[in-house]
């Protein structure tokens, strides 16, 4: 660890990991023990909120069922203003915040206002995901491409624009961010096209949480058990084949077990 420590940009976006506050940066904890303000996104942990100093200031950002929620135009103005008003200002974002966390927009607005700003990644659902799983994403000789594709376009729809023909064609590990509500329309998409319908799937929800749930079968499949188990969001679909490997809870198991008895 490097004994300097870089000076607090007026704006530092720090990924606050998915869930697991063990899985911040210790650039990301020290800009947020050094805070002002904290603006923060819903799905952040509670204990990360508790490292801002006491005097700071907090501000929930996040979108949440039943409560209105703040447009992005609205964060990008509260953003600048707390900028121009205070010296450290985190925002705080799930994940790493250069993965569909919208940070292009909040970068293009503290610029357009002149903000000095850093970015301090973090560790995106996916990894975490696979990390709890037991799986690597990629696989020497089987899978020498990731791709990271979402799940839902902005309408909140299943993202047509998306190229379907290619992700069903390619040897590679793709992970789906935001899958629930599209996953039928997703793993369709991709068995229609070509890709294996036997091929390993797996849905991670709340990875690294109490709330953790992991459903584990087959891309041809996997949308009806979710939906048999009432798999809620936020989760992760990760298909190909490294996943094979997952070694996941009992209940998980024995879905894998009964997969492995049909192929
Ligand atoms: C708006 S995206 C933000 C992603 C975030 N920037 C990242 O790098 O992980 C939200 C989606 O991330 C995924 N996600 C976030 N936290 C998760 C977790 N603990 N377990 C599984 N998936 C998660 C889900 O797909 C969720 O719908």
């Amino acid at each position: 660890m490097s004994p300097e420590r870089s000076a607090h940009p007026r704006v530092a976006f720090v990924g606050a990991g998915p869930g697991d506050p063990e899985l911040i940066t210790l650039r990301g904890l020290r800009r947020l023990r050094d805070a002002e303000v904290v603006l923060h996104d819903r799905l952040v942990p509670r204990e990360l909120l508790d490292e801002a100093p006491p005097g700071a200031t907090i501000v929930d950002v996040g979108k949440a069922p039943g409560r209105p929620c703040l447009g992005q135009g609205h964060i990008n103005w509260l953003l600048v203003d707390w900028a121009r008003r205070r010296e450290r200002v985190v925002r705080l974002k799930g994940g790493d915040p250069s993965i569909f966390g919208r940070l292009g927009e909040e970068i293009e607005a503290v610029r357009a206002a002149g903000v000095p700003f850093e970015v301090v990644p973090g560790v995106t659902a996916a990894t975490a995901a696979a990390a709890r799983a037991g799986i690597s994403l990629t696989q020497r000789g089987s899978a020498s491409m990731l791709v990271f594709a979402t799940g839902t376009d902005h309408t909140g729809r299943h993202p047509a624009a998306l190229d379907w023909g290619f992700l069903a064609r390619v040897e590679a590990t793709l992970v789906f961010y935001m899958p629930v509500g599209s996953l039928r329309a997703i793993t369709t998409s991709l068995t229609a096209l070509g890709r294996d319908e036997r091929e390993p799937a797996i849905l991670l929800g709340r990875a690294g949480t109490a709330g953790e749930r992991v459903l584990a079968g087959r891309l041809g499949q996997i949308a009806e058990d979710a939906r048999a188990a009432l798999f809620t969001s936020p989760a992760v679909l990760i298909t190909g084949p490294t996943v094979a490997a997952a070694s996941v809870p009992l209940s998980v198991r024995r879905v894998l077990a009964d997969v492995g008895a049909q192929a």
